[in-house]
């Protein structure tokens, strides 16, 4: 792709910058840049340019607003102690922002251009990329709409894809201390030939009712169990979950209804080659209930882009809990290091997963 940059006139003042980088939180501050490039039958992927951020005007009728056809994806920069910075992973999220298209009946940008695009919009806005003190990095999100104006009810025939940014601090507030989860059995996130493993933001407008059931329970995130059983783990609203037993063994759930979260598969592979025994496989609820009760299962986790590796502390459902636990788990907390090591040049990148950008 030839993209043309456009730079902005009016950049956030230095010092302005300072203050944000310095207390980022989550999703609230937006860089100086935006990159957009569109798609019609005709002629394609075309106009590539990275502009000055800024609304976009969209006619009330636009598809994307009635019938969310639209996906995206979520992907960090980081800045490195010698002030190099580096993207982990992004072909892989390139790749499963594909999969992603083909569900969601979406053009899929070739994944070189969708690493192309994110690489150069993050060498334009590097100033953003905060230092790595505090686990702070650039969250990039990519994300794809149908832009037709058109009312019917059909794959979209005007597509944009845009890559914006938001200088990231911990995800949640408390850093990475035990979260409580909430069980729900009154909602699911995804059936069999839904949308589970497709990164859509439909799946996220489903979860907030139950996320408000968590909340109104005292509880951090809410768990779902797959749709046809009510039996078996799939995930956290915006998370991947993992069990650690006490014979060193780790169990994720398969895939499926479930996101095949870039965490998640990192930590299989970084899991393996610390030594443990790591299984992809049905977990039921009561496995869960009954090994953290019994011991049998030792630490309980979520991973996530944003969250990171975020232990859990307690499950929480309707007339009961399991037993509360107040401190992150050994195991939990060495997989983390290891990933956030890697992540930040401290640790060898042995699996050729950084990209440096700049
Ligand atoms: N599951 C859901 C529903 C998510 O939204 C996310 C976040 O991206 C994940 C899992 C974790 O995926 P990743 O590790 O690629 O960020
Ligand atoms: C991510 O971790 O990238 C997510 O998308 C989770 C949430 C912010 C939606």
């Amino acid at each position: 792709m030839e993209i043309s940059t456009t730079l902005t006139t009016e950049p956030v003042a230095d010092e302005r910058l300072a203050e944000i980088l310095a207390n980022p939180g989550f999703g609230s501050h937006f860089t100086d840049h935006m990159f957009t490039v569109r798609w019609n039958p005709s002629d394609g992927w075309h106009g590539p340019e990275i502009t000055p951020y800024g609304p976009l005007t969209l006619d009330p009728a636009t598809a994307v607003f009635h019938y969310a056809q639209e996906i995206f994806e979520g992907l960090k920069a980081y800045r490195h102690d010698d002030g190099s910075v580096w993207m982990f992973r992004p072909e892989a999220n390139a790749e499963r922002m594909a999969r992603s298209s083909r569900r969601l009946a979406l053009p899929e940008l070739p994944p070189a251009d969708f690493v192309q695009a994110v690489e150069e919009f993050v060498r334009v806005d590097q100033r953003w990329v905060p230092d790595a003190a505090g686990e702070k990095s650039l969250y990039v999100r990519p994300f794809m709409i149908a832009t037709d104006r058109f009312l019917g009810v059909r794959p979209a025939e005007h597509v944009t894809f845009l890559v914006i940014a938001s200088p990231a601090g911990a995800y949640f507030k408390r850093g990475p201390m035990p979260v409580t989860l909430w069980l729900t059995t009154d909602y699911t996130r995804a059936g069999r030939g839904g949308m589970g493993a497709a990164k859509t933001g439909g799946n996220y407008a489903s979860s907030l009712v139950a996320q408000q059931e968590a909340t109104a329970h005292g509880c951090d995130q809410v768990v779902f169990l797959d749709a046809q059983e009510l039996t078996y783990v799939e995930e956290l609203g915006g998370m991947n979950m993992y069990f650690v037993y006490a014979d060193g063994r780790i169990v994720t759930p398969e895939l499926g209804t479930i996101l095949e979260g870039i965490t998640r598969s990192s930590i299989i592979e970084l899991a393996g080659k610390m030594g443990h025994q790591v299984e992809e496989r049905k977990i039921s609820i009561d496995e869960w209930r009954d090994g953290v009760t019994s011991g049998e299962i030792s630490e309980v986790f979520a991973c996530g882009t944003a969250a990171v590796v975020t232990p859990v502390g307690s499950l929480k459902w309707d007339g009961g809990e399991t037993p509360e636990v107040s401190e992150a788990g050994q195991v939990t907390m060495a997989i983390r290091q290891a990933l956030v090591d890697i992540q930040y040049g401290r640790a060898d990148d042995t699996f050729g997963w950084m990209h440096r950008i700049c």
